[in-house]
């Protein structure tokens, strides 16, 4: 009996894993969720910005929790930019898709400084957690930059 029921659940888990591996999703479902992933990285960014310009008192508890958050979204929305969504309508440039050597940097980049700002974060240092949360702020820039429509 135990034995039964261990493979069934071993069953249930691959075939929920093999699901989210194989299947491939709606493209329309995937522009959401990219889109929901930078949502969430404006919301948790968005007072750390505030603190580092001087327009909202700093507060060490927050920056920690709201960078370990980034650290882990800012790796969500990438999969999402898959080319099955070029015509889906959204703010991404069509450029993005017949670039994505150079998009791929710019992720990279952007993923290398929220994690720096995780680490500093830790460490308490204030001038160097501003100084880090400017090196965020510019990352995400300097893609809609390049591939965000101006709305
Ligand atoms: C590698 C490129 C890239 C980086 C880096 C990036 N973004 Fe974006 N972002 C985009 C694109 C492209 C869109 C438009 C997506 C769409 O409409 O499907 C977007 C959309 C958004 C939106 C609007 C979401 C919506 O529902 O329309 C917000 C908010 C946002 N980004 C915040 C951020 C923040 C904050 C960062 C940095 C922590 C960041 N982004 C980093 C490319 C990027």
């Amino acid at each position: 009996m135990k034995n039964r029921g261990t493979a069934a659940v071993a069953a249930l888990v691959l075939g929920v894993a093999a699901g989210g591996v194989l299947a491939q999703a709606k493209p329309e479902i995937l522009v959401k969720q990219r889109q929901a992933a930078m949502t969430l990285q404006g919301k948790y960014f968005g007072p750390l910005a505030a603190m580092a310009q001087g327009k909202a008192p700093y507060n060490a508890e927050v920056v920690k929790r709201n960078a370990g958050f980034l650290d882990n979204l800012s790796r969500m929305p990438w999969d999402g930019f898959d080319p099955s969504t070029k015509d889906v309508k959204s703010r991404a440039k069509p450029e993005l898709y017949s670039n994505m050597g150079e998009a791929k940097q710019l992720i990279s980049r952007l993923e290398n400084e929220t994690h720096k700002l995780y680490e500093v974060s830790q460490s308490g240092d204030e001038a160097a957690v501003k100084a880090q949360i400017g090196a965020v702020g510019k990352a995400c820039g300097a893609c809609h930059d390049k591939f965000r429509e101006k709305q």
